[in-house]
């Protein structure tokens, strides 16, 4: 779980906005503006073993991918996990409980070490600047047992029950990501949000023994839905949570299984299952899945689209492939800059479909982070499922920009496509995809209504319980709401957020590091054409009665 706030605005972009509604910094217009935005920590991005080795995994593969990260340049765009997925640990432990693995699958990798132990591969790892990811299962047993893909099942490979001890042994490895599975989980039928937030528990505890930090990754395929809990659960967090189940069954060479094929009609349908856009936010990502850019399946086309995809959606870039085998076309676009650039964009927001499907390609647009005043940064995917070529039309009102010039730039091939007024028309070839950055100006008018919440009393209303904003319109369904707050402490503060009624998610407010506000924005589904809403913040824990910081927002429509 990680609060690493990064200071600067990395990729040095504008400033943006969404349109009809919007929730701002402070209680006037020139205040407003006088807010930063909080740079979010971005999407991980790595390299996972389950898609190419199956559970064949050892410290071998783990080594010659480690240098692959580095060799291929991968690691210089931003590539820095290794995570080794399910196969490592064959169930064993010892009479204290501790997890036992085997000497010869992991081995003393200098003359200083004994065999089987874990922190060898990652100590490796960590010598070329890497980090490294390990995995188990929320249950007893895990996909091992209860679904093994090349081998016999291997019983007792979960954690239950071994909670505290097992997250603290992979922190005292020197771990710095665990993703955590829920084969066992699912067949034992426990509660995806309980199981998790107790080793959302045992992962604080680790942490605080250890002082060393443990991203960590949900992977229950998006059962009870975690979007709605995973930002917040009792009170601790996860980073990121799987929305579906795997997009390819392992396509390991030299096994019974290198004849299966990556799907790329399961890529899209991860794709769509993986669009949360209300949970995503400050720093907290929908997990699509491991990428299967790369591998047997996909044409050039359909990877593109893939990558391109995953960056829209501001999706982990965890790649399945052998990295000691990518093309150098492969290589190309998983380390294609701008498109990088988007995926990675420090608002850490996702895509929210706007237009399109039947006779026109689809149109996902994606707020990114700004430095100028007033200026509007948006990237925009058009999509086309189709075979046959499709046209496509974006106008300026409908991504929150004002009427007039904006410039438009082809991030995939980085083209400057010139300037535009109010729209963009364009023809998107069948079964391909384009993504654009668009720079306008922010559509800014109309009046304010100022809203504090200070303290322990929430001052806009009599409910002092909840944040209520009532009649808040918005053309569209999806508008984006900018908080400022500021957060001295050391803890994110967690809200839920509802919205007519209807719990969308927990928002959480990191630690700004000093009294300072800074501002954070956020995805909210609304009924839209400019219907009545109702907005209420109300802190995420029913214990947690009061705010213990003070936020002050105020909201334009
Ligand atoms: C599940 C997960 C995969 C992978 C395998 C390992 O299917 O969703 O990502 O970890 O288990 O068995």
């Amino acid at each position: 779980m990680t609060y690493r706030y990064m200071t600067n605005n990395r990729m040095n972009l504008k400033k943006a906005a969404f349109p009809a509604v919007f929730l701002v910094a402070s209680l006037c217009w020139s205040q407003q503006h006088a807010v930063p935005d909080a740079s979010v920590p971005p999407p991980p991005m790595g390299w996972s073993s389950w898609n190419s080795f199956s559970n064949r995994i050892d410290s071998q593969i783990a080594v010659a991918q480690a240098k692959a990260m580095i060799d291929s340049g991968m690691a210089r765009h931003g590539y820095q996990y290794i995570n080794i997925d399910e196969g490592w640990w064959l169930g064993a432990r010892d009479e204290a409980g501790n997890i036992v693995v085997d000497k010869k699958q992991w081995p003393a990798l200098t003359p200083d070490e004994q065999p089987g132990d874990m922190s060898n591969i990652v100590k490796y790892i960590h010598s070329l600047g890497l980090k490294a990811g390990i995995y188990t299962d929320a249950g007893e047993s895990g996909c091992s047992f209860y679904g093994p893909d090349l081998g016999p099942p291997m019983r007792h490979t979960g954690s239950e029950g071994h909670y505290e001890q097992d997250f603290l042994q992979f922190a005292k490895w020197g771990f710095d990501y665990v993703k955590v599975d829920w084969c066992g989980g699912n067949s034992e039928n426990l509660d995806p949000a309980l199981q998790y937030a107790e080793i959302a528990r045992a992962i604080k505890k680790a942490e605080q023994i250890t002082g060393h930090t443990l991203y960590f990754s949900i992977c229950n395929w998006g059962k009870d839905s975690p979007w709605t809990w995973g930002p917040g659960i009792r009170g601790v967090t996860a980073d990121i949570w799987r929305t579906s189940g795997d997009i390819v069954a392992p396509i390991v060479a030299d096994s019974p299984n290198s004849g299966r094929r990556a799907s790329y009609t399961g890529m899209l349908g991860n794709f769509d299952k993986g669009i949360h856009p209300e949970a995503q936010h400050t720093g907290f990502y929908n997990d699509p899945d491991m990428m299967v850019l790369g591998m047997p399946g996909l044409t050039d086309a359909q990877n593109r689209v893939h990558m391109m995809l995953w960056a829209i959606s501001g999706a982990p870039l965890i790649v399945g492939a052998d990295l000691t085998k990518l093309d150098p076309q492969t290589l190309a676009m998983l380390t294609n800059k701008e498109v990088l650039a988007v995926d990675q964009d420090p608002l850490g927001l996702q895509a929210i479909k706007i237009a399109g499907g039947d006779s026109s390609a689809e149109i996902w647009v994606k707020k990114l982070a700004g430095t100028t005043k007033d200026t509007g940064r948006r990237a925009v995917l058009l999509l086309n499922r189709s075979k046959n070529d499709l046209p496509a039309t974006i106008s300026w009102s409908e991504i929150g920009l004002k009427a007039g010039t904006a410039d438009v730039h082809d991030a995939w091939t980085s083209k400057d496509l010139g300037q535009h007024i109010n729209s963009y028309q364009t023809t998107v070839a069948g079964g391909d995809a384009v993504m654009l950055i668009i720079d306008g100006d922010e559509t800014w008018e109309g009046p304010y209504r100022a809203v504090e919440i200070s303290g322990k009393e929430f001052k806009d209303g009599t409910n002092k319980s909840a944040w209520r904003l009532s009649d808040v319109k918005s053309a569209s369904n999806n508008t984006w709401l900018r908080i400022a707050y500021s957060n001295p402490g050391a803890e994110a503060d967690l809200m839920e957020l509802r919205i007519n009624g209807e719990r969308q998610s927990i928002i959480s407010f990191p630690p700004t590091g000093t009294a300072d506000k800074k501002a954070v924005t956020v995805e909210v589904r609304l009924k839209g054409g400019n219907a009545a809403n109702e907005v209420v913040f109300s802190p995420a824990e029913p214990e947690q009665t009061t705010l213990d910081r003070a936020y002050i927002i105020s909201i334009k429509q």
